[in-house]
């Protein structure tokens, strides 16, 4: 009996070899017999696009998105300028452009002028409001903030504190124990931006964040000599923010497969953006415009995100826009993110997986970049924290394309500062991801 199955098993393995020896030796022969032109090599498809990317196109861009406009905070006219640049240029190709509006949370807008000085503040969710002509105090010299830090003389004043030692929680519970008006956070290290504190929950009283130098000054000038400053913090409600979505249907058939190539185009306070994310943006502008052309079986979206800085809202609206059928049908997420840093140390194209595994992306990235020789490494990493983690969260493969340093995954030390600026950012870099990110891209969405 055993061995009867035996011999019946050989039988069927030679049959499957010998079909399967058919079957490849056709699908060969039909492969040689075809001709070049026709049917040019995968490198003759990649030249299609790595020929056609011009960085000096998508430094262009990444000047006007981070210098022209500036720092395009989530929810402000700065981010809607943005959005209709980005709208227009893609009208232009001849995309079919599609704008969605979502809400977003209350965010807090704040003032603080200290002798007729201006200093930069970020308010943190949570804080109060005050009354329209904002509140006129002196400072108070709360020093870590501990309950010990404050006296009767707190009362009705503004705390300034330093960070460090405490939770700004704590600090702003004892400050709204002790009686104070408001709080002023200072940093405890040389960052230029104002601290940006978050705080657990609503307070009573406004609170900003400051930098340690305008603490210091403060201190030096305005504490300690008794003189008052004027702090306003105005809650806009019903604020609104915008993705842009591009789209190309191949010509023929319905249904087809579905890639995805998104960029945030938002950026934190004070930051002008310029390789978070101007530089996502504008790559996916120039490859926006290089596949605009070429004939494809797939369908193509090029998805510009807004409020991804506040916690990736807009590509949460984004794919829960997506109905059942079309996600079934989303094959990749291509999302490129801080792809145009010159820091030195930033050598490695990280690819950055929700779960850290490779996908159809990082495997197509891998192949690409092997077939192109695309100078930088390339790694896979896990890590979320942008937009790929809510097209993975609906199950389409994402990867996130970001330039880090090989070894530590440190991110550029310009990120989240005033100092991502147009001067840091490099036109080799953006050549690269241009040329990675679009061949890859390419190679799945190709007739
Ligand atoms: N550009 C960064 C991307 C990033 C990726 C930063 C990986 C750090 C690690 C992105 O815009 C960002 O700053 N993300 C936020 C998180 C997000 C959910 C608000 C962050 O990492 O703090
Ligand atoms: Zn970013």
């Amino acid at each position: 009996m055993k061995k009867g199955r035996k011999r019946f098993s050989l039988f069927l393995s030679v049959l499957l070899l010998t079909s399967s020896f058919y079957f490849f030796s056709t699908e060969t022969a039909f492969v040689q017999a075809a001709p070049e032109k026709a049917n040019p090599s995968s490198k003759a498809f990649d030249q299609k696009v790595i020929a056609r990317v011009d960085s000096e196109r998508i430094y262009k861009d990444i000047h006007y998105l981070s210098e022209t406009i500036g720092p395009r905070v989530t929810g402000t006219k700065q981010e809607k300028q943005a959005v209709e640049f980005i709208k227009k240029r893609l009208k232009s190709y001849g995309y079919k452009v599609e704008t969605q509006e979502f809400s977003i949370p209350d965010q807090m807008i704040g003032n603080l002028t200290a002798g007729g000085k201006q200093i930069d503040i970020n308010i943190p969710a949570g804080s109060a409001a005050t009354a329209k002509e904002g509140l006129i105090a002196e400072l108070y010299d709360a020093k870590l903030g501990s309950p010990e830090d404050f006296t009767a003389e707190a009362s009705g004043k503004i705390a300034l504190i330093s960070r460090g030692e405490f939770t700004f929680q704590e600090k702003v519970a004892n400050a709204v124990a002790a009686g104070a008006a408001g709080v002023l956070i200072y940093d405890n290290s040389d960052q230029p931006a104002p601290l940006n504190p978050s705080i657990g929950g609503e307070t009573t009283i406004p609170v900003g964040g400051i930098s340690k130098a305008s603490g210091l000054s403060l201190l030096k000038d305005f504490a300690l000599q008794g003189k008052t400053v004027t702090f306003t913090v105005e809650k806009l409600g019903s604020a609104t923010s915008h993705n842009i979505i591009a789209t190309r249907a191949p010509n023929k058939g319905s249904n087809h497969d579905i890639v995805h190539v998104s960029a945030h185009m938002d950026s934190v306070p004070f930051a002008p953006g310029a390789n978070d994310n101007a530089s996502g943006t504008s790559v996916a502008l120039e490859l926006a415009r290089i596949l605009k052309s070429y004939p494809i079986d797939k369908e193509l979206r090029f998805v510009f995100v807004g409020a991804e800085e506040i916690g990736l809202v807009g590509s949460e609206y984004y794919v829960s826009q997506l109905s059942q059928d079309e996600i079934n049908r989303s094959i990749a997420n291509f999302n490129m993110d801080m792809v145009g840093t010159d820091w030195d140390k930033a050598t490695a194209i990280f690819m950055n997986a929700v779960d850290g595994k490779a996908n159809i992306v990082s495997d197509t990235a891998l192949a690409t970049a092997k077939r192109i020789g695309t100078p930088s490494e390339l790694i896979l990493y896990q890590r979320g924290s942008s937009d790929h983690v809510s097209f993975h969260d609906a199950g389409i493969p994402a990867i996130n394309f970001i330039r880090r340093e090989p070894g530590t995954a440190n991110l550029e030390p310009y990120y989240h500062t005033p100092q991502d600026t147009i001067e840091h950012i490099s036109k080799e870099r953006l050549q690269e991801a241009g040329e990675l990110v679009g061949a890859s891209v390419y190679s799945l969405i190709r007739k």
